[in-house]
């Protein structure tokens, strides 16, 4: 391992039984609060849209726009937020995804994609990866190309890249971290 996912991965805490029993929570605060690491991942995620072509950073609520923020700004690239339902006034495309109790929707404004756009989403950990999945879907229906999707953390366990596969059509997905 290198000494910079060294450092992330020191800079990541373990809590367990939060949020249920039986759960280990990936606490990236302490990443955060670390200048110095949260600016080698900044670095590194930025590269990775730099290297993919992309035009425009998209950002998933909530964690992901902490690190697709800074990650815009480094690449020299427009942030493109994707919220959670009701939150966006204007007209929007929203896409429902299956939660492991129950389903959730996430909204992008219309406008802020079009044909041309080439976008990366970033996100801080997939999981089963149904977000980052539902966040493809809005972003092709947008008109948009997936340039790629990146993430601080994998978790391997879960089985997310095996169900996010179908919908990168070919597009790359990079996690920093294999957890
Ligand atoms: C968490 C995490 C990822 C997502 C990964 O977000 O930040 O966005 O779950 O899970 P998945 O791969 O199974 O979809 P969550 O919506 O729980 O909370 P947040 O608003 O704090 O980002
Ligand atoms: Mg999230």
């Amino acid at each position: 391992m290198t000494e910079a996912r060294e450092l992330l991965l020191s800079r990541i805490r373990d809590v367990p039984d939060y949020p249920q029993p039986g759960v280990v929570f990936k606490d990236i605060t302490p990443l955060l609060a670390d200048p110095a690491a949260f600016t080698v991942l900044t670095d590194e995620l930025a590269q990775l849209c730099v290297r993919h072509g992309a035009t425009k950073i998209v950002g998933l609520e909530a964690r992901g726009f902490i690190l697709a923020a800074p990650v815009a700004i480094r690449a020299g690239l427009g942030f493109i937020p994707v919220r959670k339902a009701g939150k966006l006034p204007g007209a929007t495309l929203k896409q429902a995804y299956d939660l492991e109790y129950g389903s959730a929707e996430i909204e992008v404004h219309a406008e802020d994609l079009c044909a041309g756009d080439r976008v990366m989403v970033i996100d801080d950990v997939l999981a089963t990866g149904g977000t980052a999945e539902a966040s493809l879907h809005l972003v092709r229906r947008a008109g948009a190309e997936v340039a790629g999707v990146a993430v601080l953390m994998e978790l391997g366990f879960l089985g997310g890249r095996a169900r996010l596969e179908p919908a990168l059509e070919g597009a790359p997905l990079d996690a920093v971290l294999v957890v």
